[in-house]
């Protein structure tokens, strides 16, 4: 907290009301609006646009420079020098793992990488073609009714089990849907592999046929993790956070976290931007579909385009668009007629005046959508993968709120607009 503060004058006869001015470290500094209430008034902010919903320690983000920070390390350099379980440590403990810290973190994941037998008859109670993110809200939510000993959120050693489960079991479960959707054998997780290789062994593997892990694809497997690990106050960690300021266990506010990931402003942007660039079908109708995105009579947008906090490149698409010409290098697929379109519609966008003016540059997503994809993902799997690797993200939150001194239950107040009181009509007597 800085001496100086803020002053906010309502009304001509009115005293002005001292707010607070706390400073973090990086950032802008926050007026503290906390004592507003018992002056009686609420602030008002639709889409927390002007918000700070909290204190935290884990995430930096500077949308204009285009920076992310995880615990302070630019994320490009975690992308290039580190590992995703590395990443893990990092966020969940805010240091560097030594190299003894390290290699008992990863055993200990291993450790943890089988999911309960009995989840995969779960599994049955759902259609075939469900979607995999349905599936995961559920079969997420349900390990609460499996792991009784780590469902005690006032005891620390219960949220570091819970944190090491769910992060061990996310490829285990995510792998055990897609291979339910396509009738296959669930295949157990190989605890002697690293973590992406595990992940994509299990889904590409089955028992009749191994394959053999490729390690440019693994590595770049390994990256979209790192990329997506956390965000700070994204939509599903303020709604993994809220879950959790009600006292809810561990799996039931990750399973809320997936299911705001879902939607496709968020973690459904990299199947939507897929999808948009099938639809869009041959690189002749992009222009089209450049006019629909710019008509604003016109609901359409170019998916993958785009942040709510990036007004400036997206340093996460900068190192998946490196990451996705490897990939399609390695792969064979650089002069598909899909990625072409994709590196057409990039090109043209970028060099556009409206997406210039508006800031809007393709974000990473746009770039996951398309190296999923060549990595033989199906669209429907690659929000699973997103929720895969914020797990982490939303499990440091969690604990940082539940740590916290000033951990309460989070109650949004409201500007309410609708009817006075009013007594109520029988219904004979109603027009
Ligand atoms: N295509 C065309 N126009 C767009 C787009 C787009 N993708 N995104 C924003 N705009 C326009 C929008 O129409 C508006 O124009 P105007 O000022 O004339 O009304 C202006 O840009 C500002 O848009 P906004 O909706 O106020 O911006 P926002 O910060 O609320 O939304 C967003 C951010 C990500 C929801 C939005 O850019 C979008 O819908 N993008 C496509 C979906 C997408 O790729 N989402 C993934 C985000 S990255 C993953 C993650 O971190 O979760």
């Amino acid at each position: 907290m800085t001496d100086h503060k803020a002053k906010l004058t309502i009304g001509p006869n009115k005293p002005a009301i001292d707010l607070n001015i706390l400073d973090g470290t990086l950032g802008p500094s926050v007026i503290d609006v906390t004592g507003l209430q018992k002056q009686g008034y609420f602030t008002y902010d639709p889409g927390f646009m002007s918000t700070a919903a909290c204190e935290s320690k884990i995430t930096y983000i500077d949308g204009d420079k285009g920076v992310l920070l995880y615990r302070g390390y630019p994320i490009e350099q975690l992308a290039e020098q580190s590992d995703f379980l590395e990443v893990c440590y990092l966020l969940l403990n805010g240091e560097l793992p030594t190299a003894a810290q390290k290699n008992q973190f990863n055993k200990t994941i291993n450790n943890h990488t089988l999911a309960h037998e009995q989840i995969r008859s779960f599994f049955n109670g759902f259609r075939r073609d469900a979607h995999p993110m349905a599936v995961m809200v559920g079969v997420v939510g349900a390990l609460a009714a499996f792991y009784h000993d780590s469902l005690d959120i006032n005891n620390p050693e219960h949220r570091t089990t819970a944190a090491f489960r769910l992060i061990a079991k996310m490829p285990t479960l995510a792998a055990m849907c897609y291979k339910y959707s396509i009738g296959q054998p669930f295949m157990y997780p190989q605890n002697h592999m690293g973590y992406a290789e595990n992940f994509l062994n299990m889904m590409f593997s089955t028992p009749a046929e191994k394959t053999s892990p490729n390690p440019v694809l693994t590595r770049a497997m390994d990256r979209i993790f790192t990329l997506h690990a956390d965000h700070e106050q994204n939509a599903s960690t303020s709604t993994v956070r809220l879950a959790g300021s009600t006292g809810a266990n561990p799996f039931a506010c990750i399973s809320a976290g997936i299911a705001a990931l879902w939607g496709p402003a968020h973690g459904g942007a990299n199947e939507a931007a897929l999808n948009m660039l099938r639809e869009i079908g041959s690189e002749d109708r992009i222009d089209h579909f450049i006019k629909r995105a710019k008509d604003p009579n016109d609901n359409f947008r170019l998916m993958g385009f785009g942040h709510r906090v990036y007004k400036n490149y997206d340093p996460r698409a900068k190192v998946m668009r490196t990451t996705c010409h490897e990939v399609l290098d390695e792969v064979g697929l650089h002069d598909s007629p899909l990625f072409r379109i994709a590196l057409k519609l990039e090109k043209i966008a970028l060099e556009d005046d409206y997406f210039i003016q508006k800031k809007l540059y393709p974000n990473v997503d746009f770039y996951s959508g398309i190296t999923l994809s060549a990595l033989g993902i199906p669209p429907a799997m690659f929000t699973v993968i997103f929720a895969i690797a914020r797990t982490v993200g939303w499990i440091s939150h969690w604990n940082e709120m539940i740590s916290s001194p000033d951990y309460r239950i989070g109650r949004p107040r409201q500007l309410y607009t609708g009817p006075t009181e009013r007594n109520f009509v029988p219904i004979d007597d109603r027009k």
